[in-house]
């Protein structure tokens, strides 16, 4: 007689798990968490639509487009589910949150609709959803909701590269914006359940750590009594003494909560890499107003400076709407003065888009498509030379590159990332390991990438 494991085994063939992510990173990061719970559950992930028992789609709701890629996703796993009717298919993220019951009266076949704070529940809700054939949907939004000490997977070996969420949520409302609605209030995790999670990844082999927040900078503001000890900084400085780390880098901090204390980070830790995304959005002081961002231009820009003066080599990212409600041609001048007066080393600039539950989308002055396409190359425009003009920057410089790996494209050539965030590509014969930290002397600058030799 076999033993019972081995009957179990050849009567239970494996179950995939696909999953899709839309948006941010920190999506990316809750796809991760799932994608590892339902291994726990004995599943196996495929990048094989068509192999799957399971496709979770992790939605983004940004923008109208964002939703539409999510939606249209759906749409096509309909005949996927005609065929296979014991396929499950669960939507996560934003747009899950956003749309709730309303997601299953638009795409009735789904199965699951979870939003994130229910994602630590998806293999009770998939078993749950085989054995009741009926839709199930979990969108709390709980404010003292508590993100579960979670640990990585390290079976299947780490990458050099890993994000780590250290909150959930924000509090700003900016009228333009749907993530407050959908990830609800700032929630940090406790400050030991981050260290923790980090010390497994280094002493697990990974070199580079991102902590992921929608603003960082407010970290630990939410949990009373711990605002000194544990706030953003000293998280900083407490990740940068880990023993083995060797870059740290975190995303995305609003202007309006930028310490100095944060800024003086930058010049004493030799891990914390030379790159700030702080995002803009517009360069009116009278946009920013009505866009509830809470800082001027003139404050922006003494930050800038300050954080300059700190780490004089930090590269400087920003994201950037543009056509905003009432922005006037004037209001869009001073935006493409804001590029001239900072010289950012890139920018994410999107056309605004209405989103549901934001202010702004009952707000007078909506900017014609045709304008707003308009006014966003012009910006692209510009800011592409000026990010070439920023590369050029790095010619005859030795940047510390850390290696990501071999280009597809030819033997021989590899590319790695700049403390800067530059994609450095470079020549080399011998075999390289994706986390390596190698000096790279800069040659040639493009608009997105520098290229260099290496040096022995
Ligand atoms: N938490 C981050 C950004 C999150 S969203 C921050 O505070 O900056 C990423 C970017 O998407 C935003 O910075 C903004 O530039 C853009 N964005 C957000 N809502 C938008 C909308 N309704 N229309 C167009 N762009 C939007
Ligand atoms: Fe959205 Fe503003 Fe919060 Fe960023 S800070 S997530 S733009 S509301
Ligand atoms: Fe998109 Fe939600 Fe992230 S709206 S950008 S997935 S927080």
């Amino acid at each position: 007689m076999l033993p019972f494991a081995l009957v179990s085994n050849i009567m239970m063939p494996e179950k995939h798990i696909y999953i899709e992510t839309f948006g941010c990173q920190m999506n990316e990061r809750d796809s991760e968490i799932m994608e590892q719970l339902m291994r726990n559950a004995s599943y196996v992930s495929t990048t094989d639509i068509d192999q799957a028992d399971l496709v979770v789609v992790n939605t983004c709701s940004i923008r109208g487009k964002a939703e539409q890629k999510a939606y249209s996703l759906l749409g096509r796993l309909r005949k996927a589910k005609k065929e296979n009717p014991s396929l499950v298919i669960a939507v996560a993220g934003c747009v899950a949150q956003q749309d709730g019951e309303g997601l299953l009266a638009r795409i009735p076949f789904v199965d699951l609709v979870l939003g994130p704070q229910s994602i630590y529940q998806l293999p009770e809700m998939v078993a749950e959803a085989q054995n009741k054939n009926a839709p199930l949907i979990r969108t709390p939004q709980d404010k003292s909701f508590q993100i579960p000490p979670f640990l990585p997977d390290l079976r299947q070996g780490a990458s050099h590269k890993r994000f780590v969420t250290i909150m959930q949520g924000c509090n700003n409302f900016c009228t333009y914006c749907v993530v407050p609605y959908t990830r609800g209030p700032e929630i940090s995790r406790p400050f030991e359940d981050i260290l923790a999670e980090i010390l497994l990844l280094i002493q697990n082999g990974v070199k580079e750590i991102t902590l992921l927040g929608q603003n960082v900078n407010s970290y630990g503001r939410d949990r009373k009594g711990l605002q000194q000890e544990h706030s953003f900084p000293a998280l900083l400085r407490a990740v940068a003494d880990v023993d083995g780390i060797e870059r740290l880098r975190f995303t995305t901090s609003h202007p309006k909560d930028l310490s100095e204390d944060l800024m003086r980070c930058f010049s004493e830790l030799d891990v914390l890499c030379p790159h700030f995304h702080l995002p803009v959005q517009s360069g009116s002081n009278r946009i920013l107003k009505r866009m509830n961002r809470k800082y001027t231009i003139e404050s922006y820009l003494e930050k800038i400076d300050n954080m300059r003066r700190y780490c004089p080599d930090i590269a400087i990212t920003t994201d950037i709407i543009v056509g905003f409600p009432g922005e006037t041609e004037d209001d869009f001048n001073a935006t493409m003065k804001l590029l001239e007066d900072v010289r950012y080393h890139g920018a994410f600039s999107f056309k605004y888009s209405d989103r549901p539950h934001a202010r702004s989308t009952d707000f007078d002055g909506k900017v014609p498509e045709e304008e707003k396409g308009r006014r966003l190359s012009l910006l692209q425009n510009r800011q592409n030379e000026i990010s070439l003009e920023r590369n050029r920057e790095y010619i005859g410089k030795q940047l510390k590159v850390m290696v990501e790996g071999e280009s597809k494209a030819a033997a021989g050539q590899w590319s790695g990332r700049a403390g800067g965030n530059h994609i450095v590509n470079f020549n080399c014969a011998s075999t390289l390991m994706p986390g390596q930290m190698l000096e790279v002397l800069i040659e040639e600058a493009c608009q997105n990438s520098l290229r260099g030799s290496l040096l022995l």
